[in-house]
């Protein structure tokens, strides 16, 4: 089975608590939360008060996907606001591995994402300290953009690295997931299927769950 992680950044955000309501009576088991600073990504989501309160409502494991710039400025507050995960992109990252004992430290999981561009064999020396690996098959800053699909050969190249040093590492993939896309992307290797649009925007977002979920390795 697949771990489904909706992303919050395509709900309605006038209709919060019914949404993280929605989530907590689906089979989903993360809940993924995209901050944006419009300064490494061109737009602006929300931030720590906003997961502060959706922290009182889930009953999901948070899965905070920062999109910012120096995240070690503000990891310590999204930790105390309620993540259980913090993912941080290595892009802004220059001292990467200080950055993730930094997360672990606090008691989070630590995670690191990639953009399209960014090949995964950077991922080598830091690889064995993460939790997850998010490998974003959008250009981050949006929700409901169309899948890149040279993320495929990424996470295959990347499931052989984990597989080959034997880590217990998951794979997680964020941006144009679909009902359709998704067995290929489990094919390819992934653990974690991210899902904004898809889940949010369709009829039966708790029955579209279920069928990301069916997806197994
Ligand atoms: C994009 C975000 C994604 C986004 C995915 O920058 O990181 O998590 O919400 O949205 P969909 O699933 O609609 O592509
Ligand atoms: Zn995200």
């Amino acid at each position: 089975m697949a771990i489904v992680a909706p992303s919050l950044l395509a709900a309605n955000f006038l209709k919060l608590k019914e949404e993280c309501k929605m989530v907590n009576e689906s089979e989903a088991d993360w809940l993924h939360l995209d901050v944006m600073d419009g300064q490494f990504v061109p737009n602006i989501s929300f931030g720590i008060p906003v997961i502060e309160y959706v922290r009182k409502v889930t009953k999901k494991i948070c899965d905070v996907h920062l999109m910012i710039e120096t995240p070690e400025n503000l990891v310590p507050a999204f930790k105390k606001a309620g993540a259980d995960n913090i993912i941080v992109h290595l892009e802004v990252c220059p001292n990467l591995h200080r950055n993730i004992q930094q997360i672990r430290e606090l008691g989070a999981q630590p995670a690191v994402a990639i953009n399209p561009h960014t090949p995964v064999f950077l991922l080598e020396d830091i690889l064995a300290d993460l939790h997850h690996v998010l490998i974003m098959s959008v250009n981050p800053g949006f929700g409901a953009q169309k899948f890149i699909p040279h993320s495929i050969e990424k996470i295959k190249q990347l499931r052989k690295m984990i597989d080959e040093k034997k880590l217990d590492v998951l794979i997680e993939v964020d941006g144009g997931v679909t009902v359709e896309n998704a067995k290929e992307l489990v094919d390819a290797g992934v653990d974690v299927l991210v899902a904004g649009n898809t889940v949010f925007s369709s009829e039966n977002p708790k029955d579209t769950i279920k069928k990301l979920k069916a997806f197994s390795r």
